[in-house]
């Protein structure tokens, strides 16, 4: 079978939770207190609902009516056996994707979008704001937002915003506001713009700002696209088809891939598995990560903030560092300095694997697959598409026949920049320095409980 899909009848209806099955994580750290972070610190930010999915250990939660009724529009999403790619890598394993870019932002980012509008549109607030990297955070959120007749602000990483003009077009289509990050809005921005005038900006950075313009504003809450639990709850549904689509198309992937920027939509695809994996089953997931933001790979498991200006609760996570400037490499949405809790535990407990690949492998993998498939792959996704077409080749070496899964994060039709800089033999390999990394970790705070 070619392609694996499921009726809107058979899209799950709950989201599962990592955390039920997984070591229990340290909790949140309050930046101000330096003691677990109070829910009512928390309030500042998120609402009521939201922060009892970050919270809970319950297993399964209900996908709100209004919430499915959207998610319909583009899911559930195919699942989608690469017979050409296998062909033009000439391997004897089987390669299938999970294609979240059919969704009306382009990314795997819509479906907590959706969500998070949703619970805050019924607590009653009516602006948010947020920050985005490589752009389809914001996208998605933007076309959220806009279902839910919400405001909403995006503090956009600098060279992202010059890098892909129309990002902003999209996003101001839908009604949101763009500002490129640093701006001379917020504290954070303007203290950046200070230390360094032509600064690139970060998501650490814009995350900053973000946080800061919300946590000023009662009527303001704020959202984020990946790292937190409440997002990886989200992203569980691409996990859940995908196992259901897996078994109609009978079979079970020994391995499954995805890029982890701040791990969520690696979390939402290996969310079904993870659980299988932990009751015995044989699976490998792995986190595919750039070699020149290498979080999981090279980064130190401690407490950190998640953001440049300090503000946001201190978590137990792979980090670089919070003032971790990462260089301007075309996977903008990898860039981050630190990862999410839950996959950074699984990780530290040996439960998921990582691994790093240069740009030029993303790039010739990711151009591969357009070739072959016909989807041009955003910059992001190619990472995880690397990682699968690098794990067939050695399979073939060892002389295993496998199946691989890995989730197609998002299209790259926005990308088409970062594509013509390859072409032209603009891109390299760029390997972060370890004394440079050892350098930013010195910043992690010191934390006691
Ligand atoms: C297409 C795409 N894939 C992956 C990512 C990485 O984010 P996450 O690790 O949260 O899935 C991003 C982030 O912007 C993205 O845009």
């Amino acid at each position: 079978m070619k392609k694996i899909y499921l009726n809107p009848s058979e899209m799950p209806t709950q989201w599962f939770n990592l955390l039920s099955v997984i070591p229990q994580l340290a909790p949140p750290i309050s930046p101000m207190t330096g003691k677990p972070a109070t829910p009512e610190e928390m309030l500042a930010l998120f609402p009521g609902p939201i922060l009892e999915q970050e919270m809970s250990n319950q297993e399964f939660f209900d996908i709100p009516e209004e919430v499915l009724d959207i998610l319909t529009i583009w899911r559930p999403t195919p699942v989608v056996r690469a017979e050409r790619l296998e062909k033009a890598l000439g391997t004897d394993c089987k390669i299938y994707f999970k294609n979240e870019g059919v969704s009306p932002a382009g990314s795997h980012k819509t479906n907590t979008a959706v969500a998070q509008a949703y619970y805050n549109k019924i607590c009653g607030i009516k602006k948010l704001t947020t920050e985005t990297g490589a752009g389809q955070w914001g996208s998605a959120l933007s076309y959220a937002t806009s279902l839910f007749d919400m405001a909403l602000r995006v503090y956009i990483v600098k060279v992202s915003y010059f890098q892909k003009p129309y990002r902003k077009s999209f996003m101001n289509m839908f009604g949101a506001e763009v500002i490129p990050s640093p701006s001379d809005m917020t504290n954070a921005g303007r203290a950046e713009l200070k230390r360094d005038p032509e600064s690139n900006g970060s998501l650490g950075l814009a995350i900053s700002e973000a946080v800061e313009e919300a946590a000023m504003n009662k009527d303001i809450n704020y959202a984020l696209g990946s790292v937190l639990n409440h997002v990886l709850l989200h992203q569980s549904i691409i996990g859940l088809e995908a196992k259901k689509q897996m078994e109609i198309g009978g079979d079970y992937p020994d391995m499954v891939f995805a890029s982890c920027g701040g791990g969520s939509n690696f979390g939402g695809i290996a969310s079904a598995f993870i659980k299988d994996k932990i009751e015995g089953k044989k699976v490998d997931c792995v986190a595919v990560e750039p070699l020149s933001c290498p979080t999981l790979t090279k980064g130190e498991f401690t407490f950190d903030y998640g953001d440049v200006a300090k503000m946001t609760p201190i978590m137990q996570m792979y980090t670089l560092g919070h003032d971790f400037m990462p260089p301007a490499i075309h996977a903008g949405g990898l860039r981050y300095h630190g990862d999410s809790p839950i996959v950074s535990k699984m990780y530290n407990e040996g439960i998921i694997d990582a691994r790093s690949v240069g740009q030029l492998d993303v790039f010739k993998y990711g151009v591969m697959f357009a070739k072959t498939e016909g989807i041009v792959p955003a910059p992001e996704s190619a990472h995880a598409i690397a990682g699968a077409c690098n794990e067939a080749l050695e399979c073939d070496k060892r002389g295993e026949k496998k199946s691989l899964l890995f989730c197609l994060s998002g299209h790259g039709f926005f990308d088409m920049a970062s594509y013509d800089a390859y072409f032209e033999g603009k891109l390299e390999d760029y390997e972060y320095p370890e004394e440079a990394i050892a350098q930013s970790l010195k910043g992690v705070p010191e934390v006691k409980f």
